[in-house]
């Protein structure tokens, strides 16, 4: 018998084999990278100021520490709990921006992206929930794709960072002052 992907194999074992991966600035590995599905684990500490419009669902299923995702919807943000044990199955187009403040492991699982479904990356003014900037790229990795758009929006100049509607400058890859601008607006 030969099969692709090998035998069952303990998850647990898998994350503390590729642990290094799964701690920053990375904090996220795949577990099977070649198949129908791409399945990922991801650790953590990570925060973020980067919002993802997915065209395909995405399954969470917490394993260990506690995360949160943060919802754009309609010009306002929300908050999405995702405890430990807990699974989660995220509606396509859903713009969200998953949160892990603390060490924890989550298996993820996505679609691979038909030709032609573009995902998106987006910013928000963190004061007034505007859109600063979005780029769409054609997924074929996470690992690997994502950060290249992060890398081009946190080198732009504060002028290109600016908020179209209030003014604010968004702070780029600066989670921390994001974050507390968004709180103290809330
Ligand atoms: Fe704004």
């Amino acid at each position: 018998m030969q099969l692709k992907y090998g035998l069952p194999t303990s998850l647990l074992g898998w994350a503390e084999t590729h642990r290094a991966e799964l701690a920053p600035p990375v904090c996220n590995a795949s577990i099977f990278p070649d198949g129908n599905y791409i399945i990922n684990m991801v650790g953590g500490p990570n925060t973020r100021t980067d919002f993802h419009d997915n065209p395909t669902e995405e399954i969470f299923l917490q394993l260990k520490g506690s995360a949160y995702l943060i919802i754009w919807d309609r010009g306002k943000f929300e908050r999405i709990e995702i405890r430990e044990g807990d699974v989660f199955l995220l509606p396509a187009h859903i713009i969200h921006s998953p949160q892990r403040p603390e060490p924890g492991l989550c298996f993820l699982v996505e679609m691979v992206r038909p030709l032609g479904s573009l995902d998106a990356l987006q910013w928000y003014c963190a004061k007034c929930a505007t859109l600063v900037w979005r780029a769409e790229t054609q997924l074929t990795s996470l690992v690997d794709d994502l950060p290249k758009v992060y890398d081009i929006f946190y080198a732009k100049p504060e002028a290109e960072r600016r908020c179209p509607s209030c003014g604010a400058i968004h702070p780029g890859r600066d989670h921390s002052t994001w974050h507390a601008q968004m709180n103290a607006a809330r």
